[in-house]
């Protein structure tokens, strides 16, 4: 390229990037994908090596330039950057605006309100329009140069646009980590091995202090502008002042307002309060500030803070009490967690008394014992959980936390799979805790197919104690169910009725009822094909579960430790006692003469997928999902579409449903 060409791009090429950048942090709107402006910045790049001389301080190239330094300047700030004072609740803030209106002698004050970021303080000195210098706050009258960091953050214009900025400039505001930027940068850092960051305020501090600044570049750190030091060649208003500041490349919080009297301020706290969890970054309360500049002089200072300022705080998020006990409880579903019981303290805006501690593996990785010290969070909606164990306010020797061997509800056995996080009750069916969702289960189509069951009767039921093990079931009469609400005495008899019907269901149906974990459908038909009959699978090893084809360690585990619990052992015996009479399912004596044949349904069957199946592996023959060059027969029922095709493009046998009917017929089964 010629020097002249080459210049004349790399103009273009800048204002282009510059013009991605203000859409992407100032706008929040990106016109083009990231990939796009990598390859701007490279062939910008790529322009400026072979051209030096164009490589200029403020092109976008020049981000990461200087090499690591031993340490930080120490800078004098011609303004002193100060603190705000702080107020916790209504009153505060009503004193506030009180002051203000006395000492500004007016019926109303006006304010700007902006969210309060939890980052760090930056101020940033622009001359002619270039960023020359970026300052930490320090203690507020001098702070450290950190411009060659500074100048890796994309959000923060290496250059000024559009016009009207004064020649000198100071913008100060807050460099922050959005939280899926701190979050990405820890699921890297943990994946790597590094060291995570502990929270996104401490992430942009210790960002910032990086003596490489390639290192600074890494994190993913964003930028607000919340005010200037000094008013020269500026509107009088903040509110405006920060509305040019959009102008001129800043980005400015698109959550500042401008509020009228202390109503406004407190609307304006309840506001955002209710959006911080869906904020991309922390913040920690909001901020008013009067907004007319002149007013501001006028109410001037005390001591460090301004008279026309004010840090309206949110609840924290975080707190310090004692770790009482570690119960467990018993969910829906049979998992068991433990919870931390807590001395009441106040964070988030309610009083906590009790948090998650997820499962055992989490509270040994934390070491909490009953009677530490621990950091209770809330963050949003969720529910509490305990953050982190201060191991060293520990007194003395506590012991360790032993996850209970029987179930604190039903006393069944609790038991933790290998390679699982979460331990389990094994009482399924008499456990009261999971007794809504065992008889849901139970009753539902598949299972033992009780039409009429929904789960507000099934809540009735339970509440009432009126069935207490899905045996109990059997024993309902429709006199006793005509007694609850919203039943009448025809729907009374009718479930009387599909619960009779339900009696004689086909084993693999009934232990699938049964709800054993890991014991699906499939599953169940195959022990039930298996063993042909409950007590040689009641009495199954391990060992002998393995052997059934489908079953690993795991549902062998599984099922063994099913069958092993006496209290579901005499659900079964009660619900035998009550009348129901398992079928024996369908087998062919010795011969299995689909040994050794894969085969694939496809089309719509005139008997159900799962039917058809079981004959099939009741013959020994293997039921896969899909074509290949390895199946032998293709069953194909109404409308079968690509299997079908690419069965006869591959030459595979293909099957309609009446030969198949035949073919059973001749097994001797099939009849349904
Ligand atoms: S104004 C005199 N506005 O809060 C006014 N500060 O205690 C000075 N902060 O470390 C600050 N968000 O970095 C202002 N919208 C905001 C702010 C904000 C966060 C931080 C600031 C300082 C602290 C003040």
């Amino acid at each position: 390229m010629k020097p002249d060409a080459a210049a004349a791009r790399a103009a273009d090429l800048r204002a282009e990037i510059d013009q991605h950048n203000y859409r992407y942090y100032v706008l929040d709107d990106p016109s083009v994908p990231d990939a796009e402006y990598d390859r701007l910045l490279r062939e910008l790049e790529a322009i400026e090596a072979e051209y030096p001389d164009l490589a200029t301080p403020d092109s976008p190239t020049q981000r990461v330039g200087a090499t690591p330094s031993a340490g930080f300047d120490e800078v004098t700030h011609s303004i002193p950057m100060l603190s705000l004072a702080n107020a916790f609740d209504e009153k505060e803030v009503r004193d506030f605006d009180r002051r203000a209106r006395e000492g500004l002698e007016v019926g109303t004050v006006h304010y700007a309100a902006e969210p309060k970021l939890d980052g760090v303080a930056i101020a940033l000195s622009y001359r002619d329009g270039a960023l020359v210098r970026a300052a930490t706050r320090g203690d507020g009258a001098r702070g450290e140069d950190v411009t060659a960091n500074v100048r890796t953050i994309r959000a923060i214009p290496l250059k000024l646009r559009g016009d009207g900025w004064p020649a000198e400039l100071e913008v100060r505001g807050e460099i922050y980590m959005p939280l899926a930027g701190f979050q990405a940068f820890n699921e890297k850092a943990a994946e790597a091995g590094a060291k995570t960051l502990v929270n996104p305020r401490n992430a942009a501090a210790g960002s910032l202090r990086q003596l490489d600044p390639a290192m600074t570049a890494e994190r993913p750190l964003a930028f607000y502008a919340y005010s200037t030091a000094g008013r020269t060649g500026l509107p009088g208003s903040h509110y405006e002042i920060l509305e040019r500041l959009r102008d001129w490349g800043f980005p400015v919080n698109p959550e500042s307002r401008r509020v009228d009297g202390a109503d406004g301020l407190l609307a304006y706290h309840a506001d955002l309060l209710k959006k911080r969890p869906d904020l991309a970054y922390d913040i920690d309360g909001v901020v008013y500030k009067v907004d007319d500049l002149d007013e501001q002089d006028t109410l001037g200072f005390v001591s460090r803070a301004p008279r026309w300022a004010l840090a309206h705080k949110f609840p924290a998020q975080e707190e310090i009490t004692k770790l009482l006990a570690i119960d467990v409880q018993v969910g829906r579903t049979g998992a068991i967690t433990p919870v931390a019981r807590l001395e009441p303290v106040f964070v988030g805006g309610v009083t906590v008394t009790n948090a998650t501690l997820h499962n055992e593996d989490e509270i040994r990785r934390k070491d909490a014992r009953a009677g530490d010290y621990v950091v209770v969070r809330r963050a949003g909606d969720v529910i509490p959980e305990v953050a982190r164990v201060l191991v060293e306010r520990r007194e003395g020797d506590l012991p360790e936390f032993q996850m209970p061997t029987e179930c604190p509800v039903c006393g069944s056995a609790v038991e933790r799979q290998e390679g699982e996080a979460v331990a389990r009750c094994t009482g399924g069916l008499v456990c009261r805790a999971q007794l809504r969702q065992a008889i849901q289960h139970f009753a539902s189509r598949r299972a033992m197919d009780i039409e009429g069951l929904g789960e507000k009767l099934i809540a009735q039921l339970v509440e009432s104690e009126m069935v207490t093990t899905v045996a109990d079931l059997y024993r309902l009469d429709a006199e006793q169910l005509s007694g609850l609400e919203r039943m009448g005495e025809k729907s009374a008899t009718n479930l009387v009725e599909q619960l009779k019907r339900s009696k004689t269901p086909e084993l693999g149906r009934l232990l699938f009822a049964l709800g054993i974990r890991e014991v699906g459908e499939v599953t169940a038909n195959q022990l039930a094909l298996h063993f042909g009959e409950l007590g040689a699978l009641r009495e199954a090893d391990v060992e002998a579960l393995e052997e059934v084809s489908d079953v690993g360690p795991i549902v062998a585990a599984h099922v063994r430790a099913f069958f092993d619990e006496p209290h579901n052992l005499k659900v079964i015996d009660d619900l035998l006692a009550e009348g129901v009479e398992w079928q024996a399912p369908e087998k062919i004596e010795g011969e299995t003469p689909l040994a050794g044949q894969t085969w694939v349904l496809t089309g719509s069957l005139g008997v159900p997928r799962m039917k058809a199946k079981g004959w099939l592996e009741s013959l020994g023959a293997r039921v896969s999902g899909s074509v290949s060059g390895k199946t032998d027969v293709v069953l194909a029922g109404e409308a079968a579409g690509s299997k079908l095709a690419k069965a006869e493009k591959l030459g595979v046998k293909v099957m309609d449903e009446e030969s198949f009917r035949e073919m059973l017929a001749g097994y001797g089964i099939g009849t349904e």
